[in-house]
């Protein structure tokens, strides 16, 4: 059985951008696969619901390697270098090793007083001011490129233009501004990663370096490139949208902030989980090409290179998944949402993101205990593309 008629998600405009959800569920009623048309103007393959979704997102046969991609599609990749995220096994199982240690949660845990250091400086400043601001501005931009960068050993990084380069190569722009973004952040990390050379230090870009240095095959130069430019911009373009959607969450659902308030300690870790399931920061994944014909739920995706989309917002609301799936509820089970993805390609970052996201709401809420949204829910604009979530701007007020 093929898919009907292509669905325009252009067509949609800015409401499909603002609240995505009710056309994924539309979609999901329907069936799990269906041929859209992206806002970023290319035609792919959308997975929709849970079980159809997390299973695409572990399948071998969807490959996430460039080459792999029909030249039909129109698509190019944007992207520094070569990296984990664009590599199939076993290239994928090589990389990921290397940076892999440096990411577990115990290893983690010990850069909670250092993100506490930054996030108390950051509202330090946020609350000079009287009573108003830019929360993206304030906190959740700032927070983590500071804490990767710090963990890169990157302190001087050039945050202004990094974020522009780093924004302009994730959403639906056109390709060209996309491209030389990319291009502009190469030359950058580039440079960054020559001043390292000359002074390394303790930090993990320095033992990256020293791991390509010691033995040239085991991390090329565009490898080394990749893996930079990957950790920094899933660092931080990820992060920034988990503190905003989920103080956004918090502000628009009174009772649910109230209880998280009144016991810290015992609901915020559910209530992270929470808003990574109920409003995660990535909609739907890195692309994925099929290398041979697969079958989702009757629907045979042709194999050649087919671009195959998983709306993970979708499966994190799926009803057969999570009962009342729109409802924002800090004290359900999100357990295993995909809002990390699934898969050998599940976030490497999970532990510094979630650990982040829970310094950061705690230290807000503790500081200002009449925090407000000083913008109507509906009022609020949205990042543009398919791939992440968050707002362009939230503003508060204490
Ligand atoms: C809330 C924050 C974050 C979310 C929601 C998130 C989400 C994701 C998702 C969905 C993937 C899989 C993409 C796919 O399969 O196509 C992924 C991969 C990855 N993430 Fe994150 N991420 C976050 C934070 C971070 C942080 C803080 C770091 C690093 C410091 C990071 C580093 C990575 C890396 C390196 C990969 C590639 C893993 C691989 O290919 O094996 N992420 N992330």
């Amino acid at each position: 059985m093929t898919s009907e008629a292509i669905v325009d998600l252009t067509a949609l405009g800015e409401d499909f951008t603002r609240d995505p959800y009710p056309v994924y569920a539309e979609l999901r009623e329907r069936g799990p696969v269906h041929r859209i048309r992206m806002p970023e103007g290319s035609d792919a393959w959308l997975v929709v619901g849970y079980e159809a979704g997390r299973a695409a997102l572990a399948d071998p046969r969807l490959s996430k390697e460039w080459r792999n991609a029909s030249p039909d599609l129109g698509v190019q990749q944007v992207a520094s270098g070569t990296t984990m995220l664009s590599s199939d096994a076993p290239a994928h199982t090589r990389l990921r090793k290397l940076v892999t240690r440096e990411f577990t949660p115990r290893r983690v845990e010990q850069m909670a007083p250092r993100v506490q250091e930054m996030t108390d400086a950051l509202l330090d400043t946020m609350l000079k001011e009287p009573g108003r601001a830019d929360l993206v501005e304030a906190l959740s931009f700032p927070l983590p490129i500071t804490v990767i960068g710090d963990l890169l050993g990157v302190p001087s990084l050039d945050q202004d233009s990094f974020r522009e380069w780093s924004n302009a190569s994730v959403s639906a722009t056109a390709l060209a501004d996309r491209l030389a973004a990319a291009r502009s952040m190469s030359e950058y990390l580039t440079a960054l990663l020559a001043d390292k050379r000359e002074n390394p230090g303790g930090d993990l870009m320095s033992a990256l370096i020293h791991a390509a240095d010691e033995d040239g095959d085991r991390l090329s130069g565009p490898e080394l490139l990749g893996m930079a430019w990957l950790l920094l911009v899933a660092g931080h373009e990820t992060t920034v949208n988990l503190i905003s959607n989920g103080v956004l969450a918090l502000l628009s659902n009174p009772e649910q902030l109230a209880a998280l308030r009144a016991d810290f300690d015992g609901l915020i870790e559910g209530a992270i989980e929470e808003m990574l399931r109920y409003d995660g920061p990535v909609e739907t994944p890195t692309y994925r090409f099929t290398t041979e014909p697969v079958d989702i739920g009757g629907t045979v995706v042709p194999g050649g290179g087919e671009l195959v989309l998983v709306a993970m917002a979708d499966a994190n609301r799926d009803p057969a998944r999570y009962p009342e799936p729109s409802r924002f509820d800090i004290r359900r089970d999100a357990r295993g949402h995909v809002a990390f993805g699934h898969g050998i390609h599940y976030c490497l970052g999970a532990p510094l993101a979630r650990l982040e996201a829970r310094i950061a709401i705690r230290s807000l809420l503790e500081r200002c205990p009449d925090l407000a949204l000083d913008i109507h829910p509906a009022a609020v604009t949205w990042r543009s593309g398919m791939l992440v979530r968050g707002p362009e701007s939230l503003p508060v007020r204490w």
